[in-house]
């Protein structure tokens, strides 16, 4: 390869090294409900301030859809938006994959319905569950089917309706999280830029620790269940908060090394949009500098798989990510699962 990237990563990612290839992101697009909800609205629903959600979150606002506004509707927007900023058409595209905690229903996938929405009746269809960290789970999906030369043309969406799981009783939660989409379009080409690497994680023994208890195999839904409120989101917010700031760093160095890039050479961080203290606490130990690192939890607090999605087509659009920008997607989720990427924009 003769290209520039390739000077510049001594040590590439094998599966590109080995094609001289690359999977490129060729559109971006995102969507978010038009209702705010504020601080001070939720002050009227539980007990809480405007103070304490802002200096220990760093949300102001978050959006919420419409009641007849499902995730399928929200990934169709966005996934509009990034077929346009790419120039494909729905024939274009042979594989979509949605990202979502919060599918329109247990099954078909969201996917199909955002397949039929689109008329992208060529593509194949199908939802990942990684809760927060779904959104890089289906980049990376959606770059095997690419770099295997199966499909050319892959969209990834990650859309939650979180505010249908969130119990508005519980003050701890429901403060935190919002509506909305985000969407990508992958595309193979020459291998002058891309997705130079992404690493994903797990550990099923913390699966308590963030979870919806009922409504599956496990406790479907009976009287019993909605009354226990086993349909709610349940977290242990500081222990999720520990781990998500050591997974974020170590996937984070993980994705560095692999590219022999140091985080000074980053142009634009975007971490997972869950609380401004957890990605500082992250850009720190990283070394991030406050130019470096892109948040926009303030305006719409935390939309799980949607989250770095929407980040990533804001940064884009707002000029804070150019063409050859080197960038470093990082998230941590329910599961618990992380990952890291580094794009090559
Ligand atoms: O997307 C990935 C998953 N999610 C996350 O990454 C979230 C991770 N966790 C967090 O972001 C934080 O742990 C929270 C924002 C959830 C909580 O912040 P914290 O600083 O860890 O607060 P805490 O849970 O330790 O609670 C401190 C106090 C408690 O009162 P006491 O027991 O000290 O009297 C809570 O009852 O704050 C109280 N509290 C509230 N007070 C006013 C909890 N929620 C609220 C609230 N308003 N909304």
């Amino acid at each position: 390869m003769s290209t520039s990237s390739s000077k510049k990563f001594k040590n590439p990612r094998p599966i590109y090294h080995q094609t001289g290839q690359k999977c490129s992101i060729s559109g971006v697009g995102s969507y978010v409900p038009e209702k705010i909800l504020t601080n001070s609205d939720l002050e009227k629903i539980v007990d809480t301030t405007d103070e304490w959600i802002l200096s220990r979150t760093g949300i102001s606002e978050r959006r919420i859809a419409a009641d007849d506004e499902y995730a399928s509707d929200m990934a169709t927007v966005a996934a509009k938006r990034a077929m346009e900023d790419a120039g494909v058409t729905a024939d274009d595209i042979e594989l979509i994959i949605v990202a979502t905690i919060t599918p329109d229903m247990p099954f078909p996938s969201t996917a199909c319905l955002v397949q039929r929405n689109l008329g992208a009746l060529r593509a194949a269809a199908f939802d990942v569950e990684a809760a927060c960290s779904g959104f890089i789970y289906a980049l990376e999906i959606g770059q095997q089917f690419i770099m295997s030369h199966t499909y050319e043309t892959v969209l990834v969406i990650g859309a939650e309706k979180l505010s249908t799981i969130v119990d508005w009783t519980d003050r701890n939660t429901c403060v935190l999280f919002g509506d909305g989409a985000g969407a990508a379009i992958l595309r193979s080409n020459g291998g002058t830029h891309g997705l130079l690497t992404a690493c994903m994680g797990a550990d099923g023994n913390k699966s308590e620790l963030l979870s919806m208890p009922g409504g599956g195999s496990r406790n479907p839904a009976t009287i019993q269940t909605v009354n226990d409120r086993l349909h709610f989101l349940r977290m242990d917010g500081r222990e999720v908060f520990k781990n998500a700031v050591n997974a974020m760093f170590s996937a984070s160095r993980t994705v560095l090394e692999r590219c022999e890039l140091d985080i000074s050479e980053i142009k634009c961080v975007i971490p997972h949009q869950a609380n401004q203290r957890i990605i500082s606490a992250v850009g720190e130990r990283l070394g991030v500098s406050s130019e470096q690192l892109f948040t926009n939890v303030e305006k719409y607090g935390n939309t799980s798989a949607a989250s770095v999605a929407i980040a990533l087509d804001e940064a884009a659009k707002n000029g804070n990510i150019e063409r050859s920008d080197l960038i470093l997607l990082l998230v941590f989720g329910a599961g618990l699962t992380w990952a890291a990427a580094v794009i090559e924009w």
